[in-house]
């Protein structure tokens, strides 16, 4: 990585490790493996656990479509909407990404997790990790105060990481990714409700908390 594209986007730097598991800024190397782990599958066929149904799209225009996300959550980064999202790998392989995207952060200090695991990695306690990585991180290093997630009704292995993360139910909304109603159950984690897990190291934080305004005070009501 050269570090003067850090310098001038710092979430490219930023490394989160803990045990196993390691959650890293995604480059082109990053995202060329998760296409592999896109390509042999995240979810069965008959379920559909995004509210945007990206992993619908044909195999040939998925690749292209997997790297326009890529691009547009750096292209359209701002203080007002930014997102940040990490490659997890486990033992040192690339097994799926934790994001978190916000909207008017230095007001709002709070913000969304989303995530996805290959689906041969599923079910190792590696997606309760990486959430559990990340809400450490957002909690003691970016100054979230809060911290929300979603999931639809038969997400069963999500709605049990929420659960054991210490989210609780923060109501319902109701959406159609594949054209069909679907529920959608929407969660709210608090910090002194955050069941956590070992010990997190982060490298990078510094320069994003620049990046996204964390010290400045918020503005009055
Ligand atoms: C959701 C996801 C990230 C979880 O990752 P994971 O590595 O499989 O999660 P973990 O192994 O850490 O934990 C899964 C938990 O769900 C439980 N679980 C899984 N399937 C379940 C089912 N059908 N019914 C009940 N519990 C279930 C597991 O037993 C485990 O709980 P436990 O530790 O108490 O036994 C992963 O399943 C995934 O990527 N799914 C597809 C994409 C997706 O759904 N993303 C989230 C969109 S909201």
């Amino acid at each position: 990585m050269d570090r003067r594209l850090v310098e001038i986007f710092p979430p490219l730097g930023l490394r989160i490790t803990c045990g196993p598991l390691e959650l890293r800024g995604i480059t082109d190397v990053e995202v060329l493996a998760l296409l592999e782990v896109v390509r042999e599958g995240v979810h069965d066929a008959d379920t559909m656990p995004f509210a945007y149904p990206w992993t619908d799209a044909p195999a040939g225009e998925l690749p292209l479509d997997y790297l326009k996300w890529w691009w547009r959550q750096m292209a359209t980064w701002s203080r007002e909407a930014w997102e940040i999202n990490l490659c997890a790998l486990w033992d040192g392989e690339v097994v799926g990404v934790q994001g978190v995207s916000t909207q008017d952060f230095p007001t709002l200090r709070y913000g969304e997790t989303g995530s996805w695991v290959g689906r041969k990695f599923h079910g190792r306690g590696i997606g309760t990790a990486m959430r559990q990585a990340m809400c450490a991180f957002l909690f003691d290093e970016l100054g979230f105060e809060f911290i929300t997630s979603a999931a639809f009704a038969d997400n069963a292995a999500s709605l049990r990481v929420s659960e054991k993360l210490g989210y609780r139910e923060n109501g319902l909304v109701w959406q159609a990714p594949r054209g069909g109603r679907v529920v959608s159950q929407r969660l709210l984690l608090a910090p002194e409700d955050f069941v956590r897990g070992p010990a997190i190291t982060v490298e990078g934080a510094e320069a994003v908390r620049r990046l996204i305004a964390a010290d400045e005070p918020e503005p009055g009501p």
